[in-house]
């Protein structure tokens, strides 16, 4: 789209955008949110995104890394709940706490799910995932568990090949790279070491996915720049 467009070149909405990011970083807004009653760790406008994702794709599977409250999970189950056919979600944590467990077990949206608890990128958690990932035609895949470099990118490699052509890989939390080194002082990743240095050098390598800039350049504001990656080969 023509607005789109202009609009990612418009200088003084890039520095807005990114003051405002700064401004927001010590609310915690990405945790004001819930979905369907359950805290969903995402800004809105991510979540409007992969609403279009989800809708143009038509995915039978979506796997994400990183459940926490569960929030996203019961989002893209209940986007297949929508959608009709009999799509699933697979989550993956290394530590599914009991009483996000008990929630995410009592929702309506439940009987889409299924959860993992292990580290993502333990190979045994891995056969698993693809063992639950056979005879699927339609496979999307989001990245949000621990954002240092050395493990998103190790998730890119293990995960990137169940992704299914015209599917998508989304990688949240790249804008670690552009935020100040006091957003995430206290934390294992920062800059040069978090999601988005990862998907730079996974794609110096792979050339199955190229970053869809259309979805960054309409939302602005996201949590995922340069992590909307588009699988574009068999
Ligand atoms: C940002 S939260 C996930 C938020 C969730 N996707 C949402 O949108 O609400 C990150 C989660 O990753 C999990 N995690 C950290 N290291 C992990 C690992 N090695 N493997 C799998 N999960 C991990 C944490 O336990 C935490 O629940």
């Amino acid at each position: 789209m023509e607005t789109i467009k202009e609009m990612s070149k418009n200088e003084k909405i890039k520095n807005l955008t990114s003051d405002w990011f700064i401004l927001m970083s010590k609310y915690e807004y990405s945790y004001h949110f819930t979905w369907l009653g359950c805290s969903i760790i995402q800004f809105p406008q991510d979540v409007i995104a992969m609403q279009e994702i989800i809708w143009q794709v038509k995915p039978d599977l979506i796997i994400e890394t990183g459940i926490a409250h569960g929030g996203s999970l019961i989002f893209y189950a209940s986007m297949l709940e929508l959608l009709g056919d009999d799509g699933q979600v697979l989550g993956i944590d290394i530590d599914i706490r009991k009483h996000n467990r008990m929630k995410i077990e009592k929702h309506p949206m439940f009987k889409r799910i299924t959860m993992f608890e292990g580290s993502s990128i333990d190979l045994d958690i891995v056969k698993k995932v693809y063992d639950f990932a056979r005879n699927k035609k339609s496979i999307l895949v989001v990245l949000d568990s621990m954002h240092t470099h050395e493990h998103v990118l190790k998730e890119l490699e293990l995960y990137s090949s169940l992704v299914t052509n015209n599917n998508y890989l989304v990688v949240y939390d790249t804008v670690i790279e552009n935020m100040p080194e006091s957003f995430s002082s206290n934390r294992p990743w920062g800059k040069g070491n978090n999601p988005k240095t990862a998907v730079r050098e996974f794609l110096k390598t792979n050339n199955r996915f190229e970053i869809d800039k259309e979805i960054e350049n309409k939302l602005l504001i996201t949590v995922a720049p340069e992590g909307y990656l588009k699988c574009i080969k068999d």
